[in-house]
């Protein structure tokens, strides 16, 4: 393919337009809100390129490919631990700062993120809860309608392990750790990856508003969050390792 001389690093990437997009309301300019917009957009351009990842990894398990499936949810893991990492600019944003802007935020609020339900919807969140915290932001968006409409990941793994002629206890009392191992676990580092971000998130809220204020979105902020931090994608794969030690009394000198 011929050489484009014309493009540049700058119209490639659209930075003029991606560059004029961080535009605070705060009067006069409050110097800490250009931070506070910026690690918004920024998880939300990851949230994007993780959404396509969970295709891949969803078209993986679901077309029995498991070292396809590996290298997607190899790749989300990295992804979600960048996510998770850039909560760290904002903590030190001091509250008393946070406060004098946050009146301009208005009823905006990280809890209306489209593509954040889009995620925890095609991981596998089905519940009332998640459900209801949809519905109460009006018609379904078609990203989560589609992740909806699809397996959870649990259910495509299953149905990986079936394609592949073996049960998860097979997999996991397996004297050698397999492909299919390997995937399991990066599927439940997938999940611990998704709570730390949850953790790292209401740890940083508190900080920032306190246990008891009230979010912009009108939940009960810390207290509301705090209760999402056990959200689980795979009971199964937290099963199996319960029934991996039924039966196994503890000794009395081992810890
Ligand atoms: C100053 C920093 C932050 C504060 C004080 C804050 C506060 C809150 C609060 C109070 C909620 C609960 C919903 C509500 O009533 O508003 C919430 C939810 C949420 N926030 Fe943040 N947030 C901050 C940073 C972020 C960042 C950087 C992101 C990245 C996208 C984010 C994404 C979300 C998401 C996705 C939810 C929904 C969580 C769920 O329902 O499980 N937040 N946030």
């Amino acid at each position: 393919m011929a050489a484009n001389h014309d493009l540049t690093y700058g119209s490639y990437l659209i930075l003029d337009e991606l560059l004029t997009l961080q535009r605070p309301r705060s009067a006069p300019v409050h110097a800490d809100e250009l931070l506070f917009i910026v690690v918004h957009q920024a998880s939300e351009l990851w949230f994007k390129v993780i959404l396509h990842e969970l295709d891949g990894l969803v078209a993986a398990l679901g077309g029995n490919d498991p070292l396809a499936a590996l290298t997607a949810v190899t790749r989300l893991n990295a992804l979600m631990g960048i996510v998770a990492s850039q909560l760290g600019a904002l903590e030190t944003l001091p509250p008393q700062r946070f406060a004098e802007f946050r009146g301009y935020l208005g009823s905006s609020s990280g809890s209306q993120s489209v593509q954040f339900r889009a995620i925890e919807a095609a991981s596998g969140l089905r519940d009332d809860h998640f459900l209801k915290a949809l519905e109460e932001q009006g018609p379904m968006p078609e990203a989560v309608r589609r992740a909806l409409a699809r397996p959870t990941l649990q259910a495509l793994f299953e149905q990986l392990l079936s394609a592949q002629g073996v049960t998860l206890d097979a997999v996991y009392s397996a004297p050698g750790p397999s492909v299919l191992f390997l995937v399991a676990e990066g599927l439940l580092e997938y999940e611990q990856a998704f709570a730390r971000w949850r953790f790292l998130h209401v740890q940083l809220v508190e900080r920032i508003i306190g246990p008891i204020t009230a979010g912009t979105g009108g939940t009960l902020g810390t207290r509301y969050l705090q209760r999402t931090v056990g959200q689980r994608f795979f009971p199964n794969l937290w099963d199996v390792r319960t029934r991996l030690y039924a039966g196994h009394s503890p000794q009395t000198d081992a810890s």
